[in-house]
């Protein structure tokens, strides 16, 4: 049976940085507030020419480079996304208009900050059924579009950024060994942007209400963030036969740092050194944050044959997800 790989992983992030100092100058908050309570010291901002499509693209066009593939390769694009440039067309149908791919298969899928293992677990479907032979997955938000910038409670929180990654059956880069996701849509408002739907369509109304920016409770939503990714790694071990001390990179949905250092801590083998953080310069890029982690993991630490990452993510929903792959070398 064919296996999917994931051949080659990208990221981007856009160049503006807005600091804790800065949002000090913007709402009533403070560096020691946000750095105590969630870590993050700063994070990115999209251009106003800058959208969930061509950052996507734009992390869409490095990792076709780094698999040696050109867009013609493909023939599927997955899109995680929560802040598409439209509700229709999808962000993944401009996305292959962007980089050039013919006309193949491309749709979004919403899991919000779980989506990058959601259309993993999609890729390594369609892989292993031999649907497609090479599909293009990507993560882009651009979450500065639907934050209150005025809500001290939420604006601390989110980033811009997407990342990419590509999945074949080729043999090299990082076997996908299992995918574990679930969901508990009791807990849908918990974490929500009620606007624009066609529940609360756009009005007069709804933007006077803030309907169309992020609402959170922001304590009811980190007990079940922790509780879920322990449990989805926990199932996800299990499922790729392996122990928890066969890990050798826990990669958390990129949060807020204390989520991260509470789920650790449940971990036995697990220590500090051996999860990886870029919650500190980035914030929460929600379906972007587990492909950018990822990505710059692999790019700064030395990872060696047969080391296996675990990937775990929680998002509104609630949605989570987690995934064990397999270090196999480099692409030749
Ligand atoms: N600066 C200063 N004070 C702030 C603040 C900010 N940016 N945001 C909230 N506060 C205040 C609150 O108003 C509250 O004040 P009060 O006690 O006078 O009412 C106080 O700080 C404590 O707020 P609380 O919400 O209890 O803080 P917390 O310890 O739960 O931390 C979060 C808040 C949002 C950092 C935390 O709940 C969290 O990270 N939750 C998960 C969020 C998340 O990751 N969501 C995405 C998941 S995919």
């Amino acid at each position: 049976m064919k296996k999917a790989h994931i051949i080659a992983t990208s990221s981007y992030v856009p160049e503006t940085i807005l600091t804790n100092q800065q949002l000090e100058q913007m709402v009533d908050t403070s560096d020691e507030w946000i750095q105590t309570r969630t870590g993050i010291q700063e994070r990115r901002i999209a251009g106003a020419e800058e959208f969930s499509s061509t950052m996507g693209a734009k992390a869409a066009d490095i990792a076709l480079k780094k698999a040696g593939k050109t867009a013609q390769d493909i023939d599927c694009i997955i899109v995680g996304t929560l802040t598409p440039d439209y509700l229709f067309p999808s962000t993944a149908c401009l996305i292959q208009d962007l980089i050039g791919a013919g006309n193949i298969a491309a749709f979004d899928i919403q899991a919000a900050c779980s989506g990058y293992v959601y259309a993993l677990s999609l890729a390594k479907a369609f892989i292993e059924s031999a649907q497609y032979s090479c599909v293009l997955v990507v993560a882009s938000e651009k979450l500065s579009s639907i934050v209150n910038y005025q809500d001290r409670s939420t604006c601390v929180l989110f980033g811009d950024g997407s990342a990419a990654c590509i999945v074949s059956a080729e043999k090299t880069h990082l076997s996908i060994d299992s995918v574990c996701l679930g969901s508990d849509g009791s807990q849908s408002d918990l974490l929500i942007l009620p606007g624009g739907g066609c529940k609360n369509p756009t009005s007069a109304k709804t933007v006077e209400e803030n309907l169309h920016y992020i609402q959170m409770q922001g304590k009811d939503v980190f007990k079940h963030a922790v509780l879920r990714m322990e449990a989805s790694c926990q199932e996800c071990i299990q499922k790729a036969g392996i122990q928890e001390s066969d890990i050798s990179w826990l990669i958390p949905h990129q949060a807020n740092m204390r989520i991260i250092n509470a789920m650790a801590k449940r971990f036995t083998h697990l220590t500090q050194d051996h999860i990886y953080k870029t919650v500190h310069k980035y914030g929460n890029t929600s379906c972007s944050s587990l492909g950018i982690a990822l990505d710059e993991l692999l790019q700064e630490k030395a990872i060696h044959p047969e080391d296996k990452l675990l990937l775990t993510a929680f998002g509104a929903g609630f949605t989570w997800g987690s995934s064990v792959l397999t270090y196999k070398g480099d692409v030749a």
